[in-house]
This record gives structure tokens, sequence and C-alpha cells, in this order.
């Protein structure tokens, strides 16, 4: 990956290291407490670590309540509790997500992901189904045992919304641009958000917090599957869109919505993803330019 790509997302894997070190050792253990079956789902799950992404939804959830916890500053005691319980809902924010790009192969056929085998190809799409489920269904039992009513219903919503929005893109595609980016915050941005607003709950943020945080994840998500479409030649047949600066409009508006922060590490590291995904764009012109060589 091209270097100023990595440098925004280092910054952020290198703030929350020990925070995803404890998300990756908590998602190990929750898949390694479900192989109590025929089929052998240790060989099942390792594929939901060879294919290892980039815990941007985590990474979401982890500085949203870091940033409602550095507003309302808490003891010791209670700072341990809180971010155990914020290590929770990230696990299970990236196994909603993951159960999503599992069904997502089987609906699309793909055969790779991330220059792995998808589960569908690699197993069947028998086996593929049911183990998104299962990663699914696992990602409520976390949410169940966090007690927090607000945030199981605001993941059901998410989850209903994503569903839709394959839905309707199966049955027509987007007409115009309003129904692409509809989509576009159907398919990817909603859960963004969701992370943010629930990062934001779970810390203690008052409704006004949780609202700028959930608007920050919907436009960051927005701008992040624009820039994702532009790097695979998505570009929409029916209307012209420039996606570069569809991108940037909307990272702009995501930027606009921490300004009722003050400075922080966290709101540093929310900018910084945006950071990413405009230095995202540049890899399509490296793409270019080695090809030319
Ligand atoms: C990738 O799109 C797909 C998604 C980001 C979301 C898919 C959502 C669902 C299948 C519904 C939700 C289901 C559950 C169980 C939560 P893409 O095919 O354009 O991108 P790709 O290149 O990553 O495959
Ligand atoms: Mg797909």
């Amino acid at each position: 990956m091209n270097e100023d790509v990595n440098i925004w997302l280092e910054s952020n894997f290198v703030f929350l290291k020990k925070e995803l070190a404890l998300l990756e050792n908590e998602l190990k253990n929750r898949l390694l407490s479900v192989t109590n079956s025929k089929i052998d789902l240790h060989n099942v799950f390792n594929y939901f670590f060879d294919i290892r992404g980039k815990r941007l939804r985590p990474i979401l959830v982890l500085l949203s309540a870091g940033l409602v916890r550095s507003i309302n500053s808490k003891g010791l005691a209670e700072k341990n509790t809180q971010i155990e319980n914020e290590i929770q809902l990230a696990s299970a924010l990236e196994l909603i997500h993951n159960s999503s790009l599992i069904h997502d192969d089987i609906i699309d056929e793909s055969s790779h992901r991330r220059e792995q085998i998808t589960m569908n190809h690699k197993f069947n799409n028998k086996i593929a189904v049911l183990a998104g489920d299962l990663i699914y269904s696992h990602a409520f039992l976390i949410m169940n045992d966090l007690k927090f009513p607000k945030i199981s219903g605001i993941l059901s919503e998410c989850v209903e919304k994503m569903c839709q929005g394959e839905i309707n893109e199966i049955i027509s595609p987007y007409a115009d641009f309003e129904q692409y980016i509809a989509y576009l915050d159907a398919k990817t941005a909603e859960l963004m958000s969701t992370c943010c607003k629930c990062g934001a709950i779970i810390a203690g943020a008052n409704e006004t917090i949780i609202s700028a945080l959930g608007e920050f994840g919907t436009n960051f998500g927005i701008a992040y599957q624009l820039i994702d479409d532009y790097l695979d030649d998505e570009q929409p047949q029916n209307f012209d869109v420039n996606l570069l600066l569809q991108a940037k409009i909307y990272s702009e508006k995501a930027k606009k919505n921490l300004e009722i922060f003050e400075n922080s590490e966290y709101k540093k590291h929310l900018l910084n993803l945006l950071r990413y995904v405009a230095a995202k764009s540049n890899l399509k012109q490296e793409k270019y330019q080695e090809q030319c060589i």
C-alpha cells in the first residue's frame, strides 16, 4: 500500500494498540467458543482471521467512545470496566461487518476477497450462509451481555437498512445521484455511523454528541465508499458524477461534524481517518503509473 495511506491508518493502530490487541484476543476467544459442531468450525473461522481487514469499524467505535470519555473524565476503576465494554461492542460490530461480507460474497458469487479465497468458494454456499448467520448471532449474544437495549435497537435497525439496500440494488440499479448516495449510505455508511453512535452511547454521551458522531460516521462512510468505487472503476453508468469531488465534499462534511469537539488525541485520530480516505484516492494514479512503466 502507498506510504501516505499507511501513515494515517498506522497512526490509529499505534494510538489504539492496547485496545486493538485486546479486541483480537476477544474475537479469537469468541469464535473458538462456538466450535462445538460436527464440521470443523475452527477451520471455517480461520478464514475470518486469514482475511483480516483493517478493523476500521472497531477503530470507529473505540475513537468515538474515547472522545466522549475524554470529555466526561471518569475514575480509573470505572474507566477500566468502560474500556472492557467498548471492546465488547467493537467486537460485536466487527462480527456483524464480517457476516455482511460473507453474505455479500455469496450474493456476488465472489471467489476472492482481500486476495484470499472466499468462504463460499473454500467451502460452499450452504456452509458460508450458515457460518455468516452464526457469526451474526454471536454478535447479538455479545450485545445481550452488554445490556444496552438502546444499542441493540440501533444495531438491528442498521442491519435492516443494510439488507433493504442490498435488496433494492438487486431489484434495480440506482437511477440517479440521490439513489446512488442512498445506496452507499445503506451498504457502508450506516454501519460506520452505527459504530460511532454506539461508541458514543456506551461512553455516556448526550443526544447532541451521539448525533454529531453519527453524522460523522455517515459522511465518512459515504466518502470512503465513493473512493472505493473510484478505485474499483465502479463509475455509475446512468448519470454523471465526479466520484473524487463528491468524496471531498462528504469528507468536508465529516470534518465539520467534529467541530463541536475540542481538540484531543481522539479527535485528531478521527480526522486522520479522513486523511486516510483522501490518501487512498492516489492509489489509482500510482497503479496507472506502475502499468505505464
Ligand atoms: C460489499 O459491497 C457489501 C457490503 C458492504 C454490505 C453487504 C450487506 C449485506 C449482504 C446485508 C447485511 C447482512 C448482514 C448479515 C449484516 P460490494 O459487493 O460492492 O463490495 P465488495 O467489493 O467489498 O464485495
Ligand atoms: Mg461484493
